[in-house]
């Protein structure tokens, strides 16, 4: 889960590429490097450990010149973090430079082969073996690079994007994807090309962005059409299939906040009134999903629902179980996407499996779901990145509409993705007949007012600030919910270990005397999320289990609560709302509290050590 930009047209490539990898330091930043070609066919390479900033030190007072360039922002997979490692990777012979996201699984056996062949590797990645197998074959048959390519990775088992330079040839960039995504930005007239792993590098300087499929290598030559093939067939070109895309800026900005994250948790009342925009309609009584009308019988009829996802979507995934199971009574399973794909598992025709994915590039999540397909399952995408390779290997699907997600750990993509799951099952509950008018109705009213309550809970911001600051010398953490709120507890638990690096842990309130509670004394803090539900009296005993052990309690509790607030150490009060909707209201303390503990703590929020936006690896 790399970065790859690349730039070839009139402009200076330096300052496109540093701020294209800026753009992607989301998807990994533990080195980064950069190749440029100027029109004397002189290659510059430039690599260092760390964020871009370094690399961009790095070259101060160096020849970046050059209109033709590639560069990569890293997330270690083989060979640790050094500038060694680092990308670009050149050929043996220095002519080629090649930029690679993914992972070659067979490049044990291509390294001991080129070897064989007099070969030599200077980094302990798999990337270098493959730009040494492009100019073997390259040398071996005489080939363009764009035919080079192509046989070489017909040779290659695993996931990549890559991108590929000639220092004989500053007038064209090779690239190519498979399972690791790819998009190609044309200027006017293909008067220049951009490429990148996702839009977001590009968008500021065209709107004409192509998709690259899987197992298709392009051809980028600056003022001729952009020529594509696919690995099967490498006489026969793939046309061109380029879309208007239209993502604002300032949404990439931090808008005045200090981090992406604060600015994502505090979007969330907008991003869901965008989310439900066009489906929610509150003063018709009723939600309108194209999704539900396009495959109206198969999702009637579907025997099981089968949710596919990983980390926070995962958890919203658990949400959505509760939700179409209570809404429509039909079973539905949470499956984690990387143990699913190799379990071998049983998948019915008139199953529907459903992936949940911010990005829509999580590589387990887009590989259940392929085999979902296989099966011949109906592939139901829930997703954020619109064009994402889940997105587009979905049969039908909803897109959460919350805008570009930079911070690592996801927030407004989870409420985003809860909201979407909420709508999907009240409506079909309606269509099925099964929900009645009356909770149809109650939802739809209550769905309207969640923006605005939001809003409610973020003014409580500089108290849940000071609340967090006391809990940065905790080790360990416990957060417990029940119901619809067990989820929303797991997902607190996340938030705080992906970003503070406090050890957390969520469960089922009832569980923790069937173990946690060993765990239980005056240091442990212990979350709860106490909302108005069935369950209230229940998690209230659980609560004092807590205390009997002198844990120290932390309540979400429902605005007004007494009884709670009477057995905390601290609580926070949000509006009363449905049971059922809570979710999308109990988290935001827990997101906030998790964003100040962090900062507290001095730590990098938006890009957490260890960790990388999109994984698109297994
Ligand atoms: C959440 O904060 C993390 N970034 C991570 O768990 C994430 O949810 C997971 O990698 C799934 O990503 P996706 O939604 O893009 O598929």
């Amino acid at each position: 889960m790399c970065g790859i930009v690349g730039y070839i047209g009139a402009r200076e490539a330096f300052p496109i590429l540093i701020e294209g990898l800026k753009r992607l330091e989301y998807r990994g930043y533990d080195s980064a490097g950069v190749a440029l070609i100027n029109s004397d066919h002189e290659m510059s390479i430039y690599k260092e450990k760390g964020k871009v900033s370094n690399l961009e030190q790095r070259a101060v007072g160096h020849d970046t010149s050059g209109s033709t360039g590639i560069a990569h922002t890293r997330w270690a997979t083989h060979g640790e973090p050094s500038s060694v490692n680092a990308h670009p990777h050149l050929s043996e012979s220095g002519r080629l430079a090649l930029v690679h996201n993914g992972i070659i699984e067979n490049y044990g056996n291509i390294k001991e082969y080129l070897t064989g062949k007099g070969y030599h590797f200077k980094s302990s990645t798999d990337t270098e073996v493959l730009v040494q197998l492009i100019e073997f074959v390259q040398q071996r048959f005489h080939l363009e690079l764009g035919l080079a390519v192509l046989y070489a990775l017909r040779r290659v088992v695993g996931a990549y994007a890559i991108a590929v330079l000639d220092r004989e040839h500053p007038d064209e960039i090779i690239c190519a994807r498979k399972s690791s995504p790819l998009v190609v930005g044309i200027g006017e007239n293909n008067s220049e090309y951009f490429l990148a792993s996702d839009a977001l590098p590009i968008v500021g300087y065209t709107k004409h962005i192509l998709y690259l499929n899987d197992e298709e290598v392009a051809v980028i030559r600056c003022g001729k059409e952009i020529t594509i093939k696919n690995l099967a067939n490498s006489r026969d070109q793939v046309a061109p299939n380029v879309h208007d895309v239209d993502i604002d800026l300032d949404k990439l900005e931090k808008g005045g906040y200090p981090h992406y994250m604060l600015k994502e948790i505090f979007e969330q009342p907008r991003c869901i009134s965008d989310c439900m925009r066009g489906r929610l309609m509150p003063s018709e009584h009723r939600i309108v999903l194209s999704a539900i009308h396009l495959h109206r019988d198969r999702l009637l009829n579907a025997g099981r629902f089968i949710i596919v996802a990983c980390g926070t979507s995962w958890h919203a995934g658990l949400i959505g179980k509760q939700m179409i199971e209570q809404f429509c009574q039909v079973p539905v399973e949470v499956e984690y996407a990387s143990e699913f794909r190799y379990r071998n598992p049983v998948i019915r025709q008139d199953d529907v499996v459903i992936a949940i994915s911010q990005s829509g590039e999580t590589a387990d999540t887009l590989a259940a779901f392929a085999l979902a397909k296989e099966k011949g399952a109906l592939c139901f995408g829930i997703v954020n990145s619109v064009g994402s390779s889940i997105a587009r290997a979905s049969d039908t699907g909803i897109y959460i509409h919350v805008g570009p997600e930079i911070g690592v750990a996801s927030t407004k993509a989870f409420t985003g993705q809860v909201t979407v799951l909420t709508l999907f099952a009240l409506a079909l509950g309606h269509e099925m007949g099964v929900l009645s008018q009356k909770l149809y109705e109650e939802h739809i009213e209550e769905l309207a007012r969640i923006p605005e309550k939001i809003k409610q809970i973020l003014e409580h911001n500089d108290y849940i600030r000071d609340l967090a600051r006391t809990l940065t010398y905790a080790r360990n953490t416990l957060y417990m919910g029940r119901g619809m709120n067990y989820p929303v507890a797991l997902e607190g638990a996340l938030k705080l270990k992906e970003i503070s690096y406090i050890h957390a842990e969520g469960y089922p309130a009832a569980e923790m005397k069937h173990g946690p509670i060993a765990l239980v004394d005056e240091n442990m803090p212990v979350v709860f999320v106490a909302t108005h539900h069935r369950l209230y009296k229940k998690i209230i005993s659980n609560i004092q289990e807590v205390i009997a052990r002198n844990g120290r309690i932390i309540a979400i509790v429902t605005e007004g609560d007494q009884e709670v607030k009477a057995l905390s150490s601290f609580v926070i009060e949000i509006p009363e709302t449905l049971e059922t909707l809570a979710p999308l209201l109990s988290v935001i303390p827990l997101q906030l509290i998790a964003y100040h503990v962090a900062v507290a703590k001095g730590l990098n929020v938006d890009q957490p050590r260890n960790l990388a936006k999109s994984v698109t690896v297994e």
